[in-house]
């Protein structure tokens, strides 16, 4: 491994053993930076020549190399080899095979360490942009179902048993408010991570008249680092970006196991598509959502991705060190697991099928409906503590019978309460409890034509 030496062989005696080559290396991974070093590159060359660095002619044959190297890699014609380290290593090897020693003056005024912190912010700000479309789209399937569904009444549930009425509309949109969340969680973190770190060179920034602000510009960043120290030694904007692909994971997996029950024999709300569930390799009948179950285990990998980060980042001194390389498997593996997660679920939600018959058979069941009687109470004036308890004893009395609240007999009704009266029945409906909750973001269907308006509204806008 002689030529492992290349980036600092001047004071080293001899290459690095083979266990340290071996632990250090990192292009397996972070090859996938390869696009934004290059255009990392390219500003960087423009700002030595307008240092007077690079003369005109140099920086013509310089960003011809670059541009035939860009394609080299993207064909596959250039490939990293096992004596390359990093990526940042195997594209100077790239551009000294193209140039000779020209090749060498790129080098000047700029480090790994800027040079690492740049890419990943450039690598996380584009994908960023395609996770919140896919997040989009997700959105949106979710928003179909629901317009299908505003009239559809649901039994609600508080620790999973029945406690209200809804309608399954205001029930997908549940889903749709934290997607929502987290498009904004994304565009707020991309605003704090437009900051350019190219140009702090190791550390100290560079006694070269470079340019920081104009390269910042080029690379698409709002401007450059205020602190060169910081600027290599943050990386806040992946552990930012990895809490927002740990809450969306949380937010899918919460989805997912919701499609996970409503599939269930026991609901069966649902049913899934074909195309988006899977059988057994030895039960012919068996229909199963796994992209559901993957949705809710991948969740898994996402909330560990952040807390390795956050670990690794504890306790280190400034500025840039070593254990920073540990940054970007999590942060790809993200970004890998919500491209993979994001349509499959998407086409599991806009394909399925809601069992309408069923759901609305099971709105009233687990006696739902006992709020609508307190509440029926309180607008004659009973105190809602006594209510309760009127409707309590009411409940009990129908356990006791078997039988539903509005099938009590106008006796029994009198025996429970001096204030029960049979006119009570008018709102033992779902339909009428469901029609009374006309407060904004409640569950009626007036308040849930509104939420998916502007559900529809925010997404088409993105
Ligand atoms: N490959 C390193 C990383 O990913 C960047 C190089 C900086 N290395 C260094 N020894 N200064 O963090």
């Amino acid at each position: 491994p002689a030529n492992r030496t290349s980036l600092w062989g001047g004071r080293f005696a001899g290459g690095p053993a083979e266990a340290l080559a071996r632990l250090s290396v990192s292009v397996q991974f972070d090859w996938r930076l390869a696009p934004y070093d290059i255009a990392g590159s390219r500003a960087h060359a423009r700002v030595l020549a307008g240092a007077g660095l690079l003369d005109p002619d140099e920086l013509g044959r310089m960003l011809a190399a670059l541009d035939d190297l860009e394609a080299a890699c993207a064909s596959g014609a250039f490939r990293p080899t096992v004596d390359d380290e990093d990526v940042h290593t195997a594209l100077e090897r790239g551009l000294l095979e193209r140039l000779g020693s020209l090749g060498g003056k790129l080098r000047a005024g700029r480090s790994r360490n800027d040079q690492v912190a740049t890419d990943l912010r450039l690598y996380l700000r584009d994908h960023a942009r395609g996770v919140a479309a896919r997040l989009v789209e997700l959105a949106e399937a979710l928003v179909e179902q629901a317009e299908r569904h505003v009239d559809t009444a649901a039994p609600g549930m508080t620790h999973l048993q029945h406690a209200q009425p809804v309608t399954f509309g205001h029930w997908l949109l549940a889903h749709v408010q934290p997607l929502l969340r987290d498009l904004e969680r994304m565009r707020d973190w991309d605003e704090r991570t437009a900051i350019s770190p190219l140009g702090a060179g190791a550390l100290a920034g560079s006694g070269l008249p470079l340019d920081p602000v104009a390269v910042a510009k080029e690379l698409g960043f709002r401007t450059s680092f205020a602190n060169s120290m910081d600027a290599v030694a943050d990386r806040d904007f992946v552990a930012e970006f990895l809490f927002v692909t740990a809450m969306i994971g949380v937010h899918l997996s919460r989805l997912g196991e919701e499609v996970v029950l409503w599939t269930s024999q026991e609901f069966g709300w649902v049913e899934l598509d074909d195309a988006f569930a899977t059988g057994s390799s030895i039960m012919p009948q068996k229909k199963n959502a796994d992209i559901a179950e993957l949705a809710r285990g991948k969740s898994g990998r996402l909330v560990g991705g952040l807390m390795s980060v956050l670990t690794m980042l504890k306790g280190l001194p400034m500025t840039y060190d070593r254990d920073m390389q540990e940054d970007k498997e999590p942060a790809f593996d993200a970004v890998d697991t919500l491209e993979l997660l994001l349509p499959a679920l998407a086409g599991m939600i806009s394909t399925m099928t809601v069992r309408v018959d069923r759901l609305v058979a099971s709105a009233p069941s687990g006696f739902s409906l006992a709020t609508e009687v307190a509440d029926w109470l309180v607008r004659r004036n009973v105190p809602f503590r006594d209510a309760h308890e009127i409707t309590g004893k009411l409940v009990a009395l129908c356990a006791v019978r078997d039988c539903a609240l509005d099938e009590v007999s106008d006796a029994d009704l009198a025996a429970v309460s001096e204030h029960l009266d049979p006119s009570v029945r008018d709102v033992l409906s779902v339909r009428s409890a469901l029609a009374a909750r006309i407060t904004p973001g409640s569950t009626g269907p007036g308040p849930v034509a509104d939420q998916l308006a502007a559900a529809a509204d925010k997404l088409t806008g993105w």
